[in-house]
């Protein structure tokens, strides 16, 4: 598939030289409302060439441009500024992770060291690798044991905003995660920088599986099947998720306490890559003072869309540019959608600003997913699908125990397509509580958006996605919720020829 693929190719096939010729053909480069980032050069109408439509799966590259080794360790780490927390699970000693950032193309090479107690895998959530590069345990590869050290290499295509985590377990929320960052060759929107706000929660001590804290009520916040009876239900139906008793909601790694501080220019149009890369939460974002423009969901361009605030579930992705049109100092917060933890905040301080930041009112237009529409579609996915799952989500018996058509993975039989396959999942949530549900190795189409991650709504939520079987392999599919994946909420899409 490869939607940059795409592109690429059809500018090598012009010669590389009609990036304004292109532009002819998109939207309006002069904007004549200086609160849309102008459409810059993208093709967006343009016809993909003969070649992008016969796509290539990807494949294992030899020669690496970029390498880089992630050493996962325990240690210390210190949320609010100053106490240091119990060891925490870490890449390179830090949270999130280093920041990963290559051009669109190139080979990235990572070395993983594993310091740790456990075996662990790195998974490169949303970039559509290569199988064995995927890092699911014993899917894709061998847990990568104490003092052992594992290879990633894959070609970082297409561009946009994604994370890394471990895949084992509930790992994640030890966090270990950090931002990656593929950088596109000719963005499709005018930006003058951009900065990465990643979003997860704050653990103190060790995850435990659901099963452990549903019963007792999840520490408060109303953990387990109906445990959010009488909470109100925010966000159009993105209702209690059962979560663990986190001690708080982390922004870059800060607490709210101690958040991170990123100064702005009057004028500038800077570009916000959020990423929810936390274990259980739903978090609703905004900025004080200013609009979103919302550019990229889960990395891949929109046409861009005015909000006040977006929602995104664990795993999800969104590119916000903003104009820096309003001098002072003001949070970025991300709220629990479920819980009352303070909310995650970071800070942008106009230069020479002083004072406390003021906060976003939550209270203009929320983003949805109707509002979003891709720039580029997948090819070969016109008229009726080739394969159609009808998948259930439910809860087991039992606390902490979640379904897919009524088994618990890893119990469970894989669902098959064949390359080439127009695949259609037809979602049906008949659990109380939202569900991010995750594809691995491919994007798909949720409506008229490109997603690899989609939350489907409690109570009878239903959501269908269409994806081309463009990348042979074992293919997890999973709710992002890591305790639901960890109770048995997972499925493996195998290509059988
Ligand atoms: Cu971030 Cu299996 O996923
Ligand atoms: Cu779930």
């Amino acid at each position: 598939m490869n939607l940059d693929i795409s592109r690429r190719e059809l500018l090598a096939a012009t010669g590389g030289a009609s990036l304004s010729m292109l532009a002819g053909c998109s939207s309006s480069s002069s904007s004549t409302d200086s609160s849309t980032p102008t459409v810059a050069s993208a093709p967006a109408s343009a016809e993909p060439s003969p070649e992008a439509a016969t796509s290539q799966s990807p494949t294992v590259p030899k020669n690496a441009d970029q390498q880089r080794t992630l050493t996962a360790t325990t240690g210390p780490i210190s949320p609010n500024g100053t106490e240091r927390s119990n060891p925490a699970w870490l890449y390179d000693g830090q949270t999130p992770g280093p920041e990963l950032r290559v051009a669109e193309g190139d080979v990235l090479q990572v070395s993983l060291e594993n310091q740790l107690p456990d075996p662990t895998t790195i998974h490169w959530h949303g970039i559509p690798l290569a199988n064995p590069m995927d890092g699911v345990p014993n899917v894709t590869q061998a847990p990568v044991e104490p003092d052992g050290t594992f290879t990633y290499t894959f070609e970082a295509v297409p561009a946009g905003t994604y994370f890394y985590h471990s895949h084992i377990g509930l790992q994640l929320d030890r966090h270990l995660i950090g931002p990656l960052i593929v950088e596109e060759e000719s963005p499709h929107v005018a930006f003058d920088r951009d900065i990465v706000v990643i979003f997860n929660d704050y653990l103190r001590g060790a995850p435990q599986p659901e099963s452990e804290w549903a019963v007792q009520g999840g520490g408060g916040m109303g953990g387990g099947m109906g445990g959010g009876m009488g909470r109100n239900q925010m966000d159009g139906g993105m209702n209690m998720a059962s979560r663990p008793d986190y001690a708080g909601l982390l922004a870059n790694g800060r607490l709210p306490s101690n958040p991170s501080e990123f100064t702005i220019e009057k004028g500038e149009w800077l570009r916000v890559r959020f990423i929810n890369a936390s274990g259980a939460t739903t978090f609703r974002v905004g900025l004080g003072g200013h609009r979103l423009n919302i550019t990229h969901a889960d990395g891949q361009p929109v046409e861009p869309v005015t909000t006040d605030s977006f929602a995104f579930g664990p795993g999800e992705r969104y590119d916000a540019v903003v104009e820096a049109n309003n001098p002072g100092a003001w949070a970025i917060e991300a709220r629990s959608v479920d819980g009352d933890e303070q909310p995650a905040t970071a800070t942008l301080r106009y230069e020479g600003a002083t004072g406390t930041p003021r906060k976003p009112s939550f209270d203009g237009n929320q983003l949805g997913y109707g509002d979003l529409h891709a720039v580029e579609s997948i090819e070969g996915l016109q008229g009726s699908p080739d394969r159609t799952f009808d998948v259930t989500l439910s809860a087991g018996r039992g606390p902490g125990t979640w379904l897919i058509n009524g088994q618990r993975f890893p119990d469970a039989d894989p669902f098959a397509v064949k390359a080439g396959e127009h695949v259609r999942i037809r979602l049906n949530n008949r659990s109380p509580v939202a569900h991010p549900m995750h594809l691995h190795g491919h994007f798909f189409h949720v409506g008229d958006v490109l997603k690899d991650t989609v939350m489907v709504p409690g109570h009878m939520g239903r959501v269908t996605i269409d994806f081309l079987a463009d990348n042979p392999g074992e293919w997890l599919f999973h709710c992002h919720n890591i305790y639901h994946l960890d109770g048995g909420m997972g499925r493996i899409i195998e290509y059988t020829g």
